[in-house]
């Protein structure tokens, strides 16, 4: 079964064709991250108008790729939640015209299963593992039993991980997107010249809870005050140190809790996925975890696809989860709440 995936909630204009949920046969990705670049950020209004402007030549390319015509396609998903609301839009109203023309199923798509389908595309993943999704938008640890088959364990209670990669880079200069130029100007960096601040959330709900406001904070508002004790102005004053000091936190606040998660859930697989899943320092990490298997999608399949889209749509499909023209595009997920697995909700 030949299954278009549309991708466009957020600056990513993605439309691949993948076979029965596995094969792929084209993955055409446009980036608009030079469109944003002078911003330090996406700008949702930008990225809204250059999906319309784009979708129509990366369809074109995702069908001529994959070596076959419309009319081969045996159904269209796209990602309809969460994202940037404008920008969801545009890949459903395309996905619905396309559906509707050539009379074939429709079905709206959970961006963050996706990416937790994504690695599948590549490699054999055994279900149940623990799912770790790091991105601009997202930071969440999550059992994951099936495809459709998610438990959230913790999530970021305010910026996600890869906004504060993002968010430092923008104050230092370092380039956008900040992940990939903080990554890089760290490896010469002494990641212990600045102790910044580690949040503690253990109590009550959050234990497998993260958050990055303070460090993003400590970080742009109060250098001088975290300088480790002893170094000179001179010594300090190299963007490496700071960008290494800040790496280090980052991924340690998330591991913190993917740790724990490992230890209280017996899991011995871990799948990562989202663009920060790309950081050299948090796959090092993750691969240290003793007793487990740590799995990583390609960089590719890392950051936002067509290709998980169309892979995961096919089981919604067999599963008969099926949209309809009334499929509206959602920022945040509805019904995907988080549960604790020492009780509570
Ligand atoms: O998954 P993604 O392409 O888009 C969504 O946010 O859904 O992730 C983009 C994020 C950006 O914040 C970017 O800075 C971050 O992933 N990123 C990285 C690295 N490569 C990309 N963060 C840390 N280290 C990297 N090597
Ligand atoms: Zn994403």
């Amino acid at each position: 079964m030949l299954i278009l995936g549309i991708e466009t909630s957020c600056d990513e204009c993605s439309i691949a064709v993948v076979r029965d949920g596995k094969e792929i046969l084209s993955n055409v990705i446009a980036t608009q991250i030079e469109e944003h670049i002078p911003y330090y950020g996406v700008v949702p209004e930008i990225a809204s108008r250059l999906h319309t402007e784009w979708i129509i030549d990366v369809y074109t390319e995702a069908l001529q790729k994959a070596g076959i015509q419309q009319h081969d396609l045996d159904a269209i998903a796209v990602t309809s939640e969460p994202g940037l609301v404008g920008s969801l839009l545009v890949g459903v109203c395309f996905a619905k015209g396309l559906a509707a023309a050539l009379d074939i199923p429709l079905i709206g798509v959970n961006h963050i299963l996706a990416h937790l389908y994504a690695p599948t595309l590549e490699m054999d993943v055994v279900y149940p593992f623990l799912g770790i999704l790091v991105s601009g938008g997202h930071s969440v640890i999550c059992k994951v039993a099936g495809y459709n088959d998610v438990e959230v364990l913790g999530t970021t209670i305010d910026d996600a991980i890869g906004e504060a990669f993002d968010k430092v880079a923008k104050f230092y200069n370092f380039g956008y997107p900040g992940g990939p130029a903080i990554d890089k100007l760290a490896q010469a960096g002494d990641d212990r010249m600045f102790h910044f601040p580690i949040a503690s959330l253990h109590k009550g709900n959050h234990t497998y809870d993260v958050s990055y406001s303070g460090l993003k904070t400590a970080v742009i508002n109060q250098l001088d005050f975290f300088r480790r004790d002893g170094a000179t102005q001179e010594e300090a004053d190299k963007p490496e140190h700071i960008a290494a000091s800040f790496q280090r936190i980052a991924v340690e606040t998330m591991m913190r809790k993917v740790r724990k998660a490992v230890e209280d859930t017996g899991l011995s697989t871990i799948v990562a996925g989202g663009g920060v899943a790309a950081n050299s320092r948090f796959r090092s990490e993750l691969l240290a975890i003793p007793n487990t298997t740590a799995l990583f999608p390609s960089l590719k399949l890392c950051t936002d696809n067509g290709a998980m889209i169309a892979g995961i749509g096919y089981h919604y499909l067999q599963d008969g989860l099926v949209a309809d023209a009334t499929l509206q595009p959602s920022a945040r997920i509805r019904a995907f709440q988080k549960k604790f697995i020492n009780g509570g909700t």
